[in-house]
């Protein structure tokens, strides 16, 4: 069977141009960091497989806890019933957050995490009859595909067609050094205004948009100024979380809290999908009424799916694993000294580092997800056997925690290799 043929008849990828874009390789096998293609290729993984899968493919702790809640419950509606798992896991992300953080709804992924962060936040002021309304976002944003993730997104290419659909969503600048006490004043006076609802937020790193970071000291400030002035913060955790950024979140990097958290991709160690999205007993209070109402009228068909806790679960007992850290650090560790190596030679790069994540932009190079840079990127990595896919003039690595230091320093060295040649 050609099953190249097959998957052009009836498969419709994501981000994918398919009538310009090469046929997509097969992926016959998956261990640890490495993927094993049809014909015998194999790609080291270094973006995580879209930034989820935390700990390698394959981890045998996960595929054991999966297959134990199979025999067990394989999935149950989640209004009206609920079961052990999924008791368990809110109970264990809660005791990770801060102790505020403690109410967890279940959803599917990271856009409807997003999307239900964002209705809670409406509602809370909804249901208090309180008319706060406008909503804060981050220029250069990414939240999900979903319309309210889209909304306070940034608005580009990816969403024109839809733009006639989305609620309005103010927007600040993408905080740069040299402008962030400028931008905390704009931030202060626009939300001194009083009808903020909510200031959604990708905490210290912009994923999507090129691994951007900022510092801990804006994020930390722009938090405090959006609490004297009552409007809630959402920290759209979804890339950040789970050791990412070289702690368990973006959060732990400041001294502020959030009122919402999203949190998805690496939760059931990016094996099965969930999402969360975790607040304070303050904003659930608000939704506890004996106006049936005022609930929280939202879930999907796979809220709360067990096998998908169980997975989540595994995953955060690799985490009290004190290897997993020790990895983490490795990486990230090994990530700051190549970063140094390549500031001091003399490429046409802007080197960003945070914990495990290394992005390289490529100064003057074609920006954007179709630019010809990307796709060429890609294309040399490929065949040098990394699966790295750039974001339009950034190239970065996101890996699993499991990389060995002999495979990083193959991908430093090819990355070298790769930037020589520009
Ligand atoms: C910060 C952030 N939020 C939300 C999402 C959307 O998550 P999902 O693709 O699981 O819907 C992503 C995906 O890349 C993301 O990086």
């Amino acid at each position: 069977m050609d099953w190249s043929e097959l998957d052009r008849k009836h498969v419709w990828h994501p981000f994918t141009q398919e009538k310009t874009e090469p046929l997509p390789f097969i992926v016959e096998a998956a261990k640890e960091a490495t993927l094993y293609l049809e014909g015998g290729k194999t790609l080291l993984d270094c973006n995580s497989s879209w930034w989820v899968n935390i700990h390698g493919h394959g981890n045998p702790h996960i595929q054991q806890a999966i297959h134990k809640q199979f025999e067990k419950v394989d999935h149950v509606i989640f209004a009206g019933a609920t079961h052990h798992k999924a008791i368990e896991l809110a109970h264990r992300v809660a005791s990770l957050l801060p102790s505020t953080l403690e109410k967890v709804f279940f959803s599917d992924n990271g856009s409807t995490a997003v999307e239900i962060a964002l209705k809670m936040a409406i509602q809370y002021w909804h249901n208090q009859g309180i008319h706060k309304k406008r909503i804060l976002a981050m220029r250069g944003a990414y939240h999900g595909d979903t319309f309210g993730a889209m909304s306070a997104g940034e608005r580009d290419y990816f969403n024109v067609p839809f733009e006639d659909y989305f609620f309005s969503v103010d927007f600040i600048d993408f905080p740069e050094e040299k402008n962030e006490m400028r931008l905390l004043e704009i931030a202060d006076e626009r939300m001194s205004q009083g009808d903020f609802a909510v200031l959604i937020l990708e905490p210290l790193i912009q994923g999507s948009a090129g691994m951007r970071m900022y510092s801990s000291y804006f994020l930390d400030q722009l938090v405090q100024i959006a609490h004297s002035y009552e409007v809630l913060v959402i920290f759209d955790e979804v890339m950040t979380g789970w050791g990412r950024t070289g702690k368990m979140f973006a959060l732990d990097h400041i001294k502020q809290q959030p009122d919402i958290i999203c949190l998805s991709k690496g939760l059931t160690g990016g094996v099965l999908p969930l999402g969360l999205t975790v607040t304070t007993t303050k904003i659930h209070e608000v939704f506890w009424h004996d106006e049936k109402h005022k609930a929280l009228l939202h879930g999907h068909s796979f809220t709360g799916n067990p096998l998908a806790c169980a997975a989540a679960c595994a995953s955060l007992d690799i985490f009290e694993k004190e290897e997993t850290w020790e990895n983490i650090s490795r990486i990230s560790n090994l990530n700051s000294v190549f970063a140094e190596e390549l500031k001091s030679d003399n490429f046409p790069i802007q080197v960003r580092v945070l914990g495990t994540i290394l992005a390289i932009e490529i100064k003057g190079s074609e920006e954007g997800y179709f630019a010809t840079f990307k796709q060429e990127a890609y294309n040399y990595f490929i065949k040098n056997g990394l699966l790295l896919r750039p974001l339009g003039n950034v190239i970065f690595i996101n890996p699993p925690y499991c990389l060995t230091e002999k495979e990083q320093r193959h991908i430093f060295e090819k990355i070298r290799q790769f930037l020589v040649l520009l």
